[in-house]
């Protein structure tokens, strides 16, 4: 491990040289700039789209907005098992394919005019296609998409031939944290947010520690902070490629409340200072650990706690504006109590991520009154938050 200054972050791999310049607003605020974002990295990285045991049986399909393509994606599963998906846009004249979230069928059949698709988004039929000139029928399938699996997460990809497969791009971070028994989970709990705020802003909410001690003070006042480590920096940081991963510190003189003691008890609630060790998660293998945060490039994070999991993914919709949304994921439930305990864990996720909103849309107001020209990050605590930037204007540059 090298410790990047004296402050005592501790990086245990090689981490990049970066440009030390400060961070221009313009990076939040030109909307040109989020146009080359939006083109150069969201229509070319691998995106999480939604898990594939949501769509258990062949014909279960979903539609899912994805506001950064101002497009509607079907996500299907077809009879030899294999997951399509493909624009919901109809050949025709541009119908969406199908109005529904989700169900089951057989095909879809536009409700404009009636065209059918199957369910990997070929066209099947045409009512009247005698009447037209020579219909090609290939040419004609629904625009497809690149599709693959990691743990059960469906990503897709702009692309129809992406520069690089999923596993390539997930790279080793991605096979690290493969190991971890993400089939051994269930959903407990979804919130979504819009944001008005650059999506930048809402990514480093969960960049660095140095802001929990102020703003989660009422939440989480002392989990992960403490006069041993005042400013509640992580175990340890890795940086691998374009993706991050920061092991939490957990606070070992935390004396948990009442109500946490009662949930820590029963079932797995967030509980830090954990020390087993477990697949995929705790790469330090210490026993002052919390929690892992996982973000792969450009977004899709995954926080990996002893016997809990939670995703975010992050849509921006334009310079000043964002979807967030967050799952949460629990060993599978037993008994009332752990039933109860994935409940109180979404509860204090739900406050501590208020917390973390509640500046957002405060920074871009006030970047985009032009007199904050740029931020200022400190050189370790925040490193993270220039790695995004750094990322960002490579993705820009190719
Ligand atoms: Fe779909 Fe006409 S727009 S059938």
């Amino acid at each position: 491990m090298t410790d990047v200054a004296q402050v005592g972050m501790r990086f245990a791999t090689e981490v990049p040289r970066m440009d030390r310049r400060p961070i221009p607003a313009t990076h939040y605020t030109d909307p040109q700039r989020f146009e080359q974002e939006r083109e150069k990295i969201f229509k070319r990285a691998w995106l999480r789209l939604c898990r594939a045991d949501e769509l258990p049986e062949p014909g279960d399909f979903r539609t899912v907005e994805v506001p950064t393509w101002g497009a509607s994606v079907v996500v299907t599963r077809a009879h030899d098992r294999r997951i399509h998906a493909f624009l919901n846009i109809c050949q025709h004249r541009g119908m969406s394919i199908t109005t529904c979230e989700r169900g089951r069928a057989e095909a879809f059949m536009c409700g404009f005019h009636g065209w059918v698709y199957g369910l990997d988004g070929s066209l099947r039929t045409v009512p009247g296609e005698q009447y037209f000139e020579q219909l090609d029928h290939a040419a004609l399938r629904a625009p497809a998409l690149a599709v693959d699996q990691w743990c059960g997460f469906v990503f897709v990809n702009w692309q129809p031939q992406p520069q690089q497969g999923l596993r390539e791009y997930l790279g080793e971070m991605g096979a690290f944290i493969e190991q971890h028994p993400f089939d051994l989970y269930e959903r407990t709990g979804s919130y979504r947010v819009r944001v008005k705020a650059n999506w930048k802003i809402v990514a480093e909410a969960f960049l660095e520690g140095y802001h929990v001690g102020t703003v989660h003070r009422r939440s989480i006042p002392d989990s992960m902070n403490s006069p041993e480590n005042p400013l509640g920096l992580p175990n340890s940081c890795r940086v691998y490629g374009d993706h991050r991963t920061m092991a939490v510190w957990a606070n070992p003189e935390h004396q948990p409340t009442a109500t946490e003691a009662l949930m820590w008890k029963h079932a797995f609630a967030l509980q830090p200072g954990q020390v087993e060790a477990m697949p995929g998660a705790n790469p330090d293998r210490v026993p002052t650990w919390w929690f892992d945060t996982n973000m792969f490039f450009p977004y899709f994070t995954v926080f990996i706690g002893m016997g809990w999991y939670l995703t975010y993914d992050l849509w921006p919709v334009s310079v000043d504006e964002a979807i967030w949304e967050t799952h949460t994921y629990g060993m599978r439930a037993r008994t009332a109590s752990q039933r109860l305990g994935a409940d109180y864990m979404k509860v204090m996720l739900r406050d501590a991520l208020m917390e973390d909103f509640s500046t957002c849309e405060h920074v871009q107001r006030n970047l985009e009154t032009g007199r904050l020209p740029h931020i200022t990050l400190s050189e370790d605590m925040e490193y993270f938050v220039r790695h995004l930037h750094w990322t960002v204007d490579q993705w820009l540059a190719r």
